[in-house]
């Protein structure tokens, strides 16, 4: 009996784990068996595999093969393990020397044709690969960018099965087929609904672009530089979607640990920009209010859990455009986002973990009628406060900005151009600030006030008990919850932080204590 091992990746969410791909061939029926729990996408992996060892001019064992893929109890998903069961079975039928793939770890689909085509989750596979001591991975050569962003791993991109086998063989590669169709991102899985926009780059959009709402354009710089969350009330037409989209123009370009880390989630989503192998700027994700729980989220059926716009927002933003219009229930998911910074997904024995850690920003009118005049809104008090409470629960709580805008006046419209500071000037600003918060933050695993613990806020990050003593009335007449006192205290770090100051004091304390109630 001929045996034959290489290996090649099963993903659960950004998570990877190596699969050991074993061919064995044996008398008996001919055909070809897969064991250990292929799903549907893998069972067709046969079709292809046969077809393409066929067209590359390579024999089919007329003989009874079995791929086992292990360990078996593991689900897997996805096209990535054709590449590994076709060199294995060439590799059980003698036609490859069996010591030249056992090392390696591959990842491709392949084209009836041969072609090995690109899959999505390469740099989370590849990760995995690399952590689990591999040397050498093989890739599609259309995700050869994408996997060599990964460190200390040989990457080899290959365009054909054909060429695959030459490099295993230690010949000459072939030529290569003039179509380049190979490079060709392979189709990205889709969820039904999902109406996100992904932002990485911001085109021309400017902060001075919005007149008046000085408070707005302050509050988007305060949540720049600490990672708050915001929400903006105030009439139809006011400015604040126009403000909220321009809140990436603020925020600096992401750190290269945090950018693999939202390119890990991309890929597997299969929304990484064509040629833009790394994302370096912070998302920014603008789900409908139509959108489903799957959508906002993540989710979808075993063979393919993708993430949500929670986690494709990671280390970016996730703007809720009128949150209350969000159907029924669908905000409340974002609960476990909101709390542990990722989503779990449990689908079929597999557990799919996404990184959601993303500032929140919400917007609403103040009333269902949506009158752009205040005067002319008939709606009742009890219609407005049962209309904002949608929003209520899991989000506003966790809303350290609130604020209140105003319609902007036609002077402002016509004269405020000279008082309203271009993003570039506030973007420094907010890096100035951000390096503050590093440096104090320097041997934690925060990187911004907003991550910080409620814990460690009364320890290691308290300000001084008279900054504090503001605070206690709130606290002695129930206006502020314990969960709120935290989230005040984050703010006013943000504040001394962006006033160049070693602490918070009465002043900073007293503004965030504003802000977190909501009252300009
Ligand atoms: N503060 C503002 N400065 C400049 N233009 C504004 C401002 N507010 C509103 N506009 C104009 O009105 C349009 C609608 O604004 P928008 O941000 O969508 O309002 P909202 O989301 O509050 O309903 C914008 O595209 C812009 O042309
Ligand atoms: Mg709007
Ligand atoms: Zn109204």
């Amino acid at each position: 009996m001929a045996l034959a091992r290489t290996r090649a990746v099963a993903l659960f969410g950004v998570d990877g784990q190596i699969v050991d791909v074993e061919a064995a061939i044996t008398n008996g029926v001919p055909g070809l068996h897969l064991v250990g729990l292929p799903d549907t996408a893998l069972s067709e992996a046969r079709d292809r595999v046969r077809a393409a060892i066929y067209n590359s001019g390579e024999t089919w064992p007329n003989r009874h093969v079995t791929v086992s893929l292990f360990p078996a109890s593991l689900p897997k998903r996805g096209s990535g393990f054709d590449l590994a069961i076709s060199v294995a079975v060439l590799g059980a039928s003698d036609a490859l020397p069996l010591d030249a793939c056992a090392g390696l770890v591959m990842i491709g689909e392949l084209g009836l044709d041969g072609r090995i085509r690109p899959v999505t989750g390469v740099l989370p596979a590849v990760l995995a690969a690399a952590e689990s001591g591999a040397e050498t991975v093989i890739v599609a050569n259309g995700n050869a960018d994408e996997a060599s962003l990964v460190p200390d791993v040989k990457v080899v991109g290959v365009s054909s099965l054909r060429a695959l086998l030459a490099l295993l063989r230690d010949l000459p590669p072939p030529p290569e087929p003039d179509n380049d169709a190979a490079d060709a991102r392979g189709p990205s899985p889709y969820i039904d609904g999902l109406a996100t926009r992904s932002r990485t780059r911001r085109g021309d959009m400017d902060l001075a672009d919005v007149r008046g709402q000085a408070e707005g354009r302050k509050i988007l710089e305060i949540s720049a530089a600490g990672g708050h969350h915001v929400c903006f009330t105030g009439p139809p037409g006011c400015g604040k979607t126009m403000l909220a989209e321009r809140l990436p123009t603020l925020l600096p370009d992401l750190d290269h640990s945090a950018a693999l880390e939202v390119t890990a989630i991309h890929s597997v989503a299969g929304t990484l920009p064509a040629g833009q192998p790394l994302i370096t700027r912070p998302p920014f994700q603008a789900p409908h209010h139509t959108a489903s729980r799957a959508a906002l989220v993540g989710g979808g059926s075993g063979r393919l859990i993708q993430p949500g716009a929670a986690s494709l927002a990671h280390r970016g933003i996730l703007f809720l455009d009128e949150s209350p219009e969000f159907t029924g229930g669908v905000l409340d998911a974002l609960r476990q986002p909101l709390e542990g910074g990722e989503v779990v997904i449990a689908r079929s024995g597999a557990t799919a973990r996404f990184p959601a850690r993303f500032t929140m920003l919400l917007a609403a009118n103040p009333c269902p009628c949506a009158a752009p005049k205040a005067r002319d809104c008939g709606c009742a008090a009890s219609v407005r406060r049962r209309y904002l409470a949608r929003m209520s629960g899991p989000l506003l709580d966790r809303v350290d900005l609130k604020s209140r805008l105003k319609e902007v006046s036609r002077a402002e419209l016509r004269y405020d151009l000279e008082l309203a500071e271009p993003s570039e000037v506030v973007a420094q600003r907010v890096l100035t600030a951000r390096d503050r918060t590093r440096k104090r933050l320097a041997d934690t695993p925060w990187r911004t006030n907003a991550e910080i613990p409620g814990r460690e806020l009364r320890r290691r990050f308290a300000p001084p008990h008279r900054a504090l003593a503001r605070l206690d009335r709130s606290l002695a007449d129930g206006r502020l919850s314990a969960r709120g006192l935290d989230r005040v205290v984050r703010v006013a770090w943000t504040l001394a932080d962006l006033k160049d100051k070693e602490t918070p004091a009465t002043d900073e304390i007293t503004e965030a204590l504003g802000l977190w109630e909501g009252r300009t």
